[in-house]
């Protein structure tokens, strides 16, 4: 009995005097290896007086686990210190971490430069609003229902004698009447206006606040194939050069003739069918991009053009939305979580 406690005191002795890891190595060979001390205290035992084994044993455990502690204890200290110790002065250092632009900023980018690309101007219009430019002058006059489609926020503030309320903007198409204004009434007009917008919705693929591009051309002699044309090219340019685009008739108060414009689906390359199934992501071959139309005489009227003498389109589409087609994405509300984790994978 006496043996293990001068054991115990020995080990700690060389434990202290350990400077590296290898010597280390050796100490617990020494001590818990098969051939060890502790083993061999162990086959001792047959020699000890049977009624003292039990407490014998014990004994032996007791030490063998002490042991087993201040060395893993030792191996920790050890490689902390010489951690600090080994510092290699011609490593590379660590990298600082760097941000990266949010996605939406990316898309918004690529659009801008694929209209400018034809002659398009850049506008955006104020996020805060009066409800004449989001919803009289583009013929949506107080009351009327298509402006319930719209869920729009209000500003509590005195209301404007011709103006009416101030609103968060509900979508970019109130910066039609504007950019008719700004050019004194006189196209030719060829805006993208991108722009904040808000609506009350929160689901999968809609969120308070978005984004939309508005482009507008208004000029003598503008018609459908020129809308039709240009939105073919945005989507060429924006999803890939195998894209086709349609028209579908739709109604918007501020366009006449109206249409929900939908882009062939990449998934299944436009036929609705994956290996003799539905698609699952477009279930008929087109994707909905958003509204277009030929701009409504009202409101050409409404930014001092007269419709005798010119006509233009508009369409208003997501960025979101597009980016979402493009990456695959199905929660718009990924995008604007902040989760730099999902951040980082674009
Ligand atoms: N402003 C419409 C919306 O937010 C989208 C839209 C439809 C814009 C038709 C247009 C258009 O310019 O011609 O739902």
């Amino acid at each position: 009995m006496k043996d293990l406690s001068s054991i115990e005191k020995k080990v700690q002795r060389e434990l202290k005097n350990t400077a590296s890891v290898n010597d280390l190595e050796k100490i617990q060979l020494a001590y818990l290896g098969r051939n060890g001390i502790i083993n061999s205290l162990l086959r001792e035992i047959k020699n000890i007086r049977p009624e003292e084994r039990k407490q014998y044993g014990q004994k032996i455990n007791e030490l063998k686990n002490l042991i087993t502690q201040s060395i893993e204890t030792k191996r920790k200290e050890l490689i902390l210190s010489t951690d600090k110790q080994a510092i290699d002065v011609t490593l590379p250092g660590k990298p600082y971490p760097h941000g990266t632009l949010h996605p939406i900023t990316y898309a918004i980018e690529e659009i801008s430069r694929i209209f400018e690309k034809i002659g398009f101007v850049r506008m955006s219009y104020p996020e805060v609003e009066w409800e004449y430019y989001s919803f009289e002058a583009l013929n949506m006059p107080k009351g009327h229902p298509a402006r319930d489609d719209f869920e729009t926020f209000y500003i509590d503030v005195p209301e404007h004698a011709k103006l009416a309320k101030m609103v968060l903007t509900p979508h970019t198409s109130s910066g039609q009447v504007r950019e008719m204004l700004r050019l004194g009434g006189k196209p030719p007009i060829r805006m993208i206006n991108i722009a904040k917008c808000y609506r009350r919705n929160w689901d999968a693929t809609h969120a308070p606040m978005f984004y939309q591009f508005e482009g507008m051309v208004v000029d003598r002699g503008i018609n459908i194939t020129h809308l039709k044309g240009t939105i073919d090219y945005f989507a060429k340019n924006f999803f890939g050069p195998d894209r086709e685009i349609r028209l579908r008739p739709h109604h918007f108060q501020f366009t006449e003739p109206s249409f929900e414009t939908d882009i062939s689906c990449n998934v299944c390359g436009g036929t609705g069918t994956v290996n003799g199934k539905k698609c699952r992501v477009c279930k008929s071959g087109w994707l909905e991009l958003g509204g277009s139309g030929m701009v409504h005489p009202n409101v050409l009227r409404a930014g001092g053009i007269d419709p005798e003498v010119y006509t233009g389109w508009a369409f208003g589409f997501g960025p979101e939305r597009c980016l979402m087609m493009k990456l695959g994405l199905s929660e718009i509300r990924d995008l604007y979580s902040g989760d730099i984790r999902f951040l980082k994978q674009f």
